[in-house]
């Protein structure tokens, strides 16, 4: 029996982690602290007894504090999380990826006494391009962008507060994760919807930089074994999850154009997003020490589990419609939809 505060739940990941979590562990009880932004909404949240929500922002520091007291576990996923709209507007990402965290950690601290572990949600964004194949979690952090560069303040910032207090925080960096409920802006909904839609899918660059895609319920199965580890050995420790596999982003858009039954003549080429990076494959290697995890999900059965969820959720997406793309300026001052 545990009360958990799942920031962000209303969110891709975090709902897709209090789902996970309820039909696990029907005893625990769910509080969802969520701001409800373009990126989050009710739907996602499931309205059962055992799950409480909570309309705020994570840098209201007297409702974090208040909720935090209540319970024993805090898993932070609140964040503004789309990299090409942190090339067009930055503020909202060092608000509340650096400074909500940082309120976050705060109340944590405060509450030491009843808190028995706080997963921080961090990324693989925060290592930049790959210095080297298979990245540990020893690679260097060289954000590229504005949003690694504030997850990248906000994973730092955990770190010290466990480095300086002792607060009982384990940093996750996921890889790439995709699955039902991911916002339209991100690559694998926009492909599939472009599919169904019979619409050009847009592909920035060559389509050559690569990424390690996450089937989001391995993500949750890793979330699990962090939440139940000993955590005397898993504070203070940085953890990848990823599958320790990398596909590129155009042979990714060919394999669902395929799935779908789609033609390939849809894919079409423009031009490279500013922030880029062109190569992430994670080591699994401290995954599997610490938490006994490996990805379980391949490629092709999670893609079939999201085109399946898609097809069947129309109306969930079709009022993002009009935000899966974003204006950018490009370096030369041309602006492009990204
Ligand atoms: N999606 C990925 O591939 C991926 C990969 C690695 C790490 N991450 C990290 O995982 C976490 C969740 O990502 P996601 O893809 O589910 O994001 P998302 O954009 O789908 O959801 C973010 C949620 O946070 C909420 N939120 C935003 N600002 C808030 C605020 N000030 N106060 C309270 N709630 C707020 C939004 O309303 C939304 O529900 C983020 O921290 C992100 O950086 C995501």
């Amino acid at each position: 029996m545990k009360t958990i505060l799942i920031t962000g739940g209303a969110g891709f990941m975090g709902s897709n982690f209090v789902r996970y979590l309820l039909k696990k562990y029907p005893d625990y009880k769910l509080i969802v602290l969520d701001a409800l932004t373009y990126a989050g909404c009710m739907e996602n949240v499931p309205r059962v007894p055992n799950v409480r929500f909570w309309f705020g922002n994570v840098r209201n520091a007297e409702l974090v504090d208040t909720l935090i007291s209540q319970c024993d576990v805090v898993v932070h996923f609140a964040a503004e999380t789309h990299v090409t709209r942190s090339i067009y507007d930055n503020l909202l990402f060092f608000e509340t990826d650096v400074l909500g965290t940082q309120c976050i950690a705060n109340a944590v601290l405060k509450n030491n006494s009843n808190i028995e572990r706080f997963i921080h949600i961090s990324t693989s964004e925060v290592y930049g391009a790959a210095r080297f194949d298979v990245m540990d979690e020893e690679h260097p952090l060289m954000p590229a962008s504005p949003y690694a560069s504030a997850k990248a303040g906000a994973d730092r910032l955990v770190y010290s507060y466990w480095h300086t207090y002792g607060i009982p925080a384990v940093i996750i960096r996921p890889f790439n994760n995709y699955g039902p409920y991911q916002h339209l802006e991100k690559a694998v909904p926009r492909f599939i919807t472009s599919c169904i839609l019979n619409e050009p899918i847009n592909i920035h660059g060559d389509g050559k930089m690569s990424r390690d895609w996450l089937f989001v319920e391995d993500l949750c199965n890793a979330l699990d074994l962090a939440l139940q580890g000993d955590i005397n050995e898993l504070k203070g420790e940085v953890i990848n999850v990823g599958t320790g596999k990398s596909i590129e982003i155009g042979t990714l858009a060919e394999m669902i154009v395929d799935l779908m039954g789609s033609s390939r003549s849809l894919l079409r080429y423009v031009g490279d997003r500013p922030g880029q990076v062109m190569r992430h494959r994670s080591s699994t290697e401290k995954a599997q020490k610490l938490l006994e995890w490996h990805y379980s999900v391949p490629i092709e059965e999670g893609l079939k589990r999201s085109i399946d969820w898609y097809k069947k959720n129309h109306s969930w997406w079709e009022k993002q419609l009009w935000m899966r793309s974003v204006p950018i300026i490009t370096k030369d001052g041309k602006i492009e939809e990204h």
